[in-house]
């Protein structure tokens, strides 16, 4: 029986990304959507990280959740002799998945206090699955948090449009969404009246993935090229741009998928408000500005190529960081479960987060 929390299902998101079982893992092939709905049962840790490197699993939060239970199955399945140590060379395979999303690190240096504090692997068990499972309940009860806070700051009345960027639902997060949770609830408040999603070159999280998840519950969504979000500002009637975040610094800035930077750049010249919306748990506050934070780069074959079918010149150069730093001075709030930073800064990132 899966003993994932089912609070999103009740409020009719029809869409699951991460199945706990307690002795396995399932995780919803993020790689073949639209197309496919595939589910990988992982036993171990190797193969979690695995499927976070390769984004089976993907968006800051389901990072998180996803390598806690990876580290609950490596309890889980330790041979029995130096169990500290087998766990121990888990978190540091997990750990080595992705470097920008912070949630991977706060999740696992969770994972560890806990893990520090068993005495026996029986223990450990245990309380690795329990914390883990917490973790994923927690992410889910911050994502209906925020989007209540946001639907307060936005204070609208009538029914508004919104662009969006990456992938930022319930395939991301514990099961409700960051930005997508703010659109959800504005949908579910009928004050929703469409929502504009990037398609999020290259690995297309938002042709894929948003467009998929929205629609498949209703929700009124309209894809767009990446180059298109200038001309919509300038021409729809868009009130807010609506962002996740895969790591907050002391300062503000805000890392997210690239081409975040440029949104809020056009939001400042068509005087759209940027909002950036992240649980707790994507705060660095030892992280003093977004030009500290360690910038993924991909292969350029994500540029390159689509499924195999070529793009490009073949062997031609490519740059691919996924990630971009918005300074903090083009953002207008940032929303946690905690509370909103409005125009952030580091004064204002301490009054939340100490
Ligand atoms: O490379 P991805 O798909 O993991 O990047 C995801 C993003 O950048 C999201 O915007 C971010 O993680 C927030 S998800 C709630």
């Amino acid at each position: 029986m899966a003993t994932t929390p089912k609070p999103s299902s009740e409020r009719g998101i029809g869409t699951v990304a991460i199945r706990w079982h307690g002795s396995s893992l399932e995780l919803l092939d993020q790689r073949l959507l639209p197309g496919e709905e595939h589910w990988i049962t992982l036993e171990g840790a190797a193969g979690v990280s695995q499927s976070i490197r390769d984004m089976v699993v993907r968006g800051a939060p389901a990072i998180g959740i996803s390598a806690a239970y990876g580290v609950a199955l490596a309890a889980r399945h330790a041979g029995g002799g130096d169990w500290k140590a087998e766990i121990k060379q888990a978190i540091r395979e997990l750990a080595a998945s992705r470097p920008t999303a912070v949630n991977l690190f706060w999740a696992l240096q969770r994972m560890e206090r806990v893990f520090h504090a068993c005495h026996s692997l029986d223990e450990a068990v245990k309380r690795l699955a329990r914390e883990a499972e917490a973790i994923h309940e927690e992410d889910l009860a911050a994502n209906f948090a925020m989007a209540e806070q946001a639907l307060e700051y936005i204070g609208t009345k009538e029914a508004i449009s919104v662009l969006t960027h990456c992938n930022t639902g319930a395939l991301a997060t514990g099961g409700y969404g960051t930005a997508l949770g703010v659109v959800r609830r504005l949908n579910e408040k009928k004050l929703l009246k469409e929502v504009y999603a990037d398609e999020t070159r290259p690995w297309l999280q938002g042709g894929r993935l948003t467009a998929w998840e929205l629609s498949r519950d209703g929700i009124p969504v309209t894809l767009n090229a990446d180059g298109a979000a200038a001309a919509i500002m300038a021409r729809k009637d868009v009130r807010w741009v609506i962002v996740g975040a895969d790591r907050i610094t002391a300062n503000g800035d805000v890392v997210n998928k690239i081409g975040t930077y440029s949104l809020a750049v056009l939001a400042r010249h068509h005087r759209v408000g940027f909002m950036v919306v992240a649980p707790s748990s994507t705060v660095d506050m030892a992280m003093a500005s977004g030009a500290d934070v360690p910038i993924e780069e991909r292969d350029g074959i994500e540029v390159r190529e689509i499924r195999g079918i070529g793009l490009a010149p073949e062997g031609v150069s490519v740059f691919n960081p996924v990630f971009d730093v918005t300074p903090a001075s083009l953002i207008d709030a940032i929303v946690t479960e905690k509370g909103v930073v409005h125009n952030p800064n580091m004064t204002g990132m301490r009054a939340l987060f100490g």
